[in-house]
């Protein structure tokens, strides 16, 4: 593992996976944005940094001289990428594959997971509420989407903790350690290898055999493209969330007049929801730069990664009023937590449902709580809290 040598200038030498950006990334993107809107780096072999929503915006819908085919800025350079469609995938494969797996996150299907969801949280609080204290990012945030994947997916419910160990291999420590990264990826693939197999003689009521009938284009979608679209729904479908619901239990913890307002209002929920993904956009991703171009101005080289931080667009003050301020009522409130452009992201809907029923059953059965110790972060491409000490009153 390589050993980091801490941050001297944010302009020329940024790195995201320092220690200042992992626990408060606000104050080193607002310098930025006033004085080096595109900041670079020589590490990663060469990244830029955008940090104006417009900006982050233009790269996101140019997919000809930025590509999918590697989404995550790592220490180390693989040639060898491996798929996990739709998100890997560039036009003109993208749209095809993504179109396979857009009907089963609709607003329809994901209205018949609410009940599950619900039962999942209200069992995890009955699992502490006794205790008078918890950590919310481990008993409680960490849970609910692990649990509803695989309940979707119809693989075991009591394998989460295999998936969050793959999911920090590939995701944290993978970005540095190229093994760790591979031991993970590796593990998922056999692991979802077997259930796949599983299905092909005896298909059930699950998301996985739907997947293996799928079609693509009118072809049959092939086991390696199942198998990569899997990777991608157990990845992107569980840190993500379980960072956006962890981040608004923390806001709420430590604002109590936000808590307060939403106790007296609950019809804000849906407002509050988009505003916890605005200011605690959990998501950020990359681009590989595949031909030289410009970037307002900015000459941008092939060969270079790009960090594409939705979170630092999300708060740039000529995109939102305040921008640095949680406003639960925002409204307009244009963010770009779930992506800009063709990779926007398929599970928002699954994500915004389990962000508000986990949100209102803990108010609901907890609705007096205060942060007691030291919050922990997670580092790189998802932020969010995973150690969260509470003190339930
Ligand atoms: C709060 C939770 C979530 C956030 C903030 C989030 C954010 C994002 C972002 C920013 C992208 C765009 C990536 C890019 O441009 O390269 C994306 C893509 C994607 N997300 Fe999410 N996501 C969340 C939850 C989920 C869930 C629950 C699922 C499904 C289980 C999911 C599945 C996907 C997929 C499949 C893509 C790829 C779409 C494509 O390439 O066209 N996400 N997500």
């Amino acid at each position: 593992m390589s050993e980091r040598a801490p941050v001297k200038d944010w302009k020329t030498d940024w790195d995201h996976l320092d220690s200042d950006w992992r626990n408060n990334p606000y104050p080193i993107w607002d310098k930025l944005r006033k004085e080096c809107p595109i900041a670079h780096t020589e590490r990663f072999e060469g990244a830029y940094l955008p940090t104006r929503y417009e900006d982050v915006k233009a790269i996101s819908y140019d997919t000809n001289h930025f590509s999918s085919r590697r989404v995550v800025v790592r220490d180390y350079h693989v040639d060898v990428t491996i798929p996990a469609p739709p998100i890997t995938s560039d036009p003109p494969w993208h749209k095809p594959e993504k179109r396979v797996l857009l009907p089963f996150f609709s607003m329809q299907e994901i209205k018949k997971l609410e009940p599950k969801a619900r039962a999942v949280c209200n069992e995890l609080i009955d699992g502490f509420i006794d205790d008078g204290q918890c950590d919310a990012a481990q008993q409680y945030s960490r849970h609910i989407p692990v649990r509803v994947i695989a309940h979707m997916l119809g693989v075991d419910e009591n394998d989460g903790d295999l998936f969050i160990r793959w999911i920090h291999e590939i995701l944290e420590l993978g970005v540095r350690d190229y093994d760790v990264f591979l031991q993970g990826m590796t593990e998922m693939t056999a692991y979802f290898q077997v259930e796949i197999d599983k299905r092909k003689d005896d298909p059930r009521d699950d998301l996985i055999s739907i997947m293996m009938q799928a079609r693509c284009e009118g072809e049959p979608w092939t086991p390696e493209r199942v198998l990569g679209a899997l990777r991608l729904l157990m990845i992107a479908g569980i840190d993500t969330t379980w960072s956006a619901i962890g981040s608004s239990l923390w806001h709420l913890a430590t604002h109590p007049q936000d808590r307060q307002r939403l106790l007296d209002e609950p019809e804000l929920m849906p407002t509050a929801v988009e505003e916890m993904l605005r200011a605690y956009s959990p998501v950020t991703m990359a681009r590989e730069v595949v031909e030289d171009t410009e970037i307002s101005g900015c000459p941008i080289k092939a060969g270079n990664m790009v960090l594409l931080s939705f979170p630092a667009a999300n708060r740039d003050p000529e995109m939102f009023e305040d921008a640095d301020k949680v406003v639960i009522d925002r409204q307009p409130n244009r963010h770009s937590a779930f992506g800009l452009g063709i990779h926007r992201c398929v599970g928002s809907n699954l994500a915004r449902m389990e962000m508000t029923v986990a949100i209102e059953e803990w108010l609901k059965r907890i609705p007096h709580f205060s942060l007691e110790g030291e919050v922990t972060w997670s580092e790189g491409t998802v932020r969010g809290p995973r150690s969260l000490p509470f003190k339930l009153t």
